[in-house]
């Protein structure tokens, strides 16, 4: 077989967001309320996200009619923007742009019979922009948010009932962007449940964390499965459409060569792993059973559900990468612990501002390690420096420093590919300026596209080119060649 040297020529580049970050419009066109908009915005870097959401905040959230202090409320209002944005996106050669769909702008409950239309008109006309500039839309069908109404009727993922919801949900999806939208992927980071991020939609904070073990795996055992019948109905309404799985991958190190370390890293490396595991393989994998056994987590599964399972095996596998950890026998990872980054430090690492251990190779060892493990086609959907941006007065922003953090990662993909994994795209985070997850800051920026708004919501939503907009274009053009 011929060595692959480069890039492959259909290569997806491109770029990835949320409509919950993005977006904004949040009451708009009959969309409902969402669990990522109860979510207060974080001070001086520190995270606040579903986990920290208590019922007296809730009822807060709930009574305030603004965005004042819930930024993902107001996005960078692409809603309105969208035309704009897409634009720019193609001028710097876009072939595809990943987006979600808020699930509560097509049924603003969650427990609606009928889908509401104008929400469906919206992602009709975007698709419609995406196409009209030879742009594929990449769809995550859930990215860290829900319907509020599901978690206040049933505690989110973690009833059962959730399930019917969702694919009533995405079997509306398929049947209306048939044709339209060719990859999709069900859940976003799927195994952020793990750090209680936003994905459950389960109030879960004042639980103990063993009490939370139980609730989020078997919320995260709800997914899978609505996930596996997701990817069954894709299958049958659309035969030509990928459908994937979407993991935040940790690559993890051994502290030392002391073997003890190296067995907790590679325990903690199956951790991650598991979610594939059971997404790509299509089961659950034996060495998981020791772990909720010893973490008091008794699964509820139904008949049926093993079958389900293995019959909605994804197409490809889908990931976000932006920095590894290290791990080593002091961390007991076997306890299961309620904190998604956890890990030391590596001392060959530099680190992001907000702490994250930048490791381009490491992107090289994960895309290894997968392509060994399951032979799917990967695709590289998120990766990224989040960082402080300074506009300069003559409107420009030199983001040299991300500029090197993304062209060391193009890098080690390009290696992995000469290795002979099989990458079909790379789509970075956040290609223009967006509300950032984890602390809904807006001055933790990773576009290349700079948002004229700051933290507190001020701003004009002006789009200004930063130097890595002219970088990335040039990449695009190229192929991967002018790094
Ligand atoms: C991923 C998420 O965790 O990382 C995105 O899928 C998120 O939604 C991105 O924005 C970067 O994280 P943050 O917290 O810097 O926005």
């Amino acid at each position: 077989k011929n060595v692959p040297t480069s890039f492959p020529k259909d290569f997806l580049w491109g770029g990835a967001t949320a409509a919950n970050q993005i977006e904004g419009a949040w009451n708009i066109d009959g969309k409902g309320l969402t669990t990522a908009e109860v979510v207060k915005k974080a001070e001086n870097h520190h995270t606040l996200t579903m986990n920290d959401v208590t019922k007296k905040s809730l009822q807060e959230a709930i009574d305030d009619k603004t965005d004042v202090n819930y930024p993902k409320r107001r996005g960078v209002d692409f809603y309105h923007h969208y035309k704009e944005d897409i634009a720019m996106l193609a001028e710097m050669g876009f072939k595809a742009f990943r987006l979600s769909i808020a699930w509560a702008r097509i049924f603003p409950k969650g427990d609606e019979t009928q889908p509401n239309e104008k929400g469906l008109e919206f992602y009709d006309r975007v698709f419609e922009e995406c196409h009209k500039h030879g742009i594929e839309p990449v769809v995550t069908i859930s990215h860290y948010e829900m319907p509020l109404n599901l978690t206040l009727k049933q505690n989110g993922w973690a009833s059962r009932e959730t399930i019917s919801e969702f694919t009533k949900y995405t079997r509306v999806l398929f049947n209306r962007y048939k044709e339209i939208v060719k990859y999709w992927m069900t859940f976003n980071e799927i195994n952020a449940i793990q750090g209680g991020f936003t994905g459950t939609g389960a109030l879960d904070s004042q639980l103990s964390v063993s009490e939370k073990a139980q609730v989020r795996f078997q919320a995260l055992h709800h997914q899978f499965v609505a996930s596996a019948l997701a990817v069954e109905q894709c299958h049958k309404i659309d035969p030509q459409a990928k459908i994937g799985c979407m993991l935040a991958r940790m690559q993890t190190y051994a502290k030392t060569s002391d073997p003890k370390d190296v067995r907790a890293a590679q325990f903690q490396d199956q951790l991650n792993l598991f979610y594939t595991d059971v997404q790509v393989r299509g089961e659950y994998p034996e060495y998981m059973n020791r772990y909720f056994k010893e973490n008091n987590v008794e699964l509820k599964m139904v008949e049926g559900d093993e079958a389900i399972l293995k019959q909605g095996k994804v197409d490809y596998l889908a990931f976000s990468y932006y920095m590894s950890n290290v791990t080593s026998a002091k961390q007991d990872v076997e306890k299961f612990s309620d904190t998604f980054i956890a890990g030391e430090s590596n001392p060959y690492l530099e680190t992001s501002d907000w702490g994250w251990q930048i490791d381009p190779v490491g992107l090289r060892v994960s895309l290894n390690e997968f392509w060994d493990r399951y032979r799917v086609p990967l695709f590289v959907v998120e990766n990224g420096l989040g960082a402080v941006d300074e506009l300069t007065h003559d409107g420009k922003v030199h983001d040299q420093y991300r500029i090197d953090y993304l062209r060391k990662h193009v890098i080690q993909m390009k290696e992995a590919i000469k290795d002979g994994v099989d990458l079909i795209g790379y789509t970075t985070w956040g290609p223009i300026d967006l509300i950032s997850a984890s602390t809904s800051e807006m001055s933790k920026r990773y576009g290349f596209i700079y948002v004229d708004q700051d933290d507190s919501g001020n701003g004009s939503l002006k789009r200004i080119r930063k130097d890595s907009f002219f970088w990335y274009k040039q990449v695009i053009a190229s192929n991967g060649d002018k790094l």
